[in-house]
């Protein structure tokens, strides 16, 4: 049986990131026959439309991956209560020429770490309107919102035993949601 393909974005650029630690995390979590990549969007044009009938390289390939996927699960830290400027970019360059957008159909799971108490709630909120628009079928529970200081990474950077069990329930949940929706 093929794989289903599932595209990682996480929405954070910075080297350390906690978001990019947990979906590295998460793509551990994964049952075997789901292969994960987290494609790249640092190197990404800021998103201009015209630019749309010449579209860059990195913005070609990352169409073709969000095309050749079966689902999407976008790791996300918030910024000022929304969410990053650069995975705002990935998504609007993925979302057109108008009519050509990739998203459309695509299941997604939504997950966030955060330093402040509230979790990348706010982002997430905001993120689920943008995913809606583009008509993306996206998991509604359960929510993850992860605070970094709770244990959530152990001394050696996994996954700590406070979360470990909710976030392998997470992603049994999104499997199936992105079963569901591929069949
Ligand atoms: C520009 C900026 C805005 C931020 N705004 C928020 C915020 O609104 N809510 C929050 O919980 N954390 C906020 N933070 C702190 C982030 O949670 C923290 O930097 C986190 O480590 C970012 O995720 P990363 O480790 O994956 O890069 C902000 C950080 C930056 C750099």
């Amino acid at each position: 049986m093929q794989p289903l393909k599932i595209a990682v974005i996480v929405g954070s650029l910075r080297r350390e990131s906690f978001n990019r630690q947990l979906a590295g995390a998460m793509v551990k979590l994964g049952p075997a026959d789901f292969a994960f990549t987290v494609p790249p969007i640092d190197d990404l044009p800021l998103y201009n439309q015209d630019d749309d009938a010449h579209p860059a390289a990195p913005v070609a390939r990352l169409k073709a991956q969000i095309a050749a996927s079966h689902g999407l699960l976008f790791v996300t830290p918030e910024y000022n209560r929304s969410i990053p400027g650069v995975l705002k970019n990935a998504i609007d360059h993925a979302s057109r020429p108008y009519g050509q957008s990739v998203w459309a159909g695509k299941p997604a799971g939504v997950l966030g770490a955060s330093v402040g108490a509230i979790g990348t709630s706010m982002a997430q909120q905001h993120l689920r309107n943008i995913l809606a628009y583009l008509d993306m079928p996206t998991m509604g529970q359960p929510e993850a919102f992860l605070h970094v200081g709770a244990g959530l990474f152990d001394s050696s950077g996994q996954l700590g035993a406070s979360q470990r069990k909710f976030l392998e329930g997470w992603m049994d949940r999104y499997a199936a949601w992105v079963r569901h929706h591929a069949a």
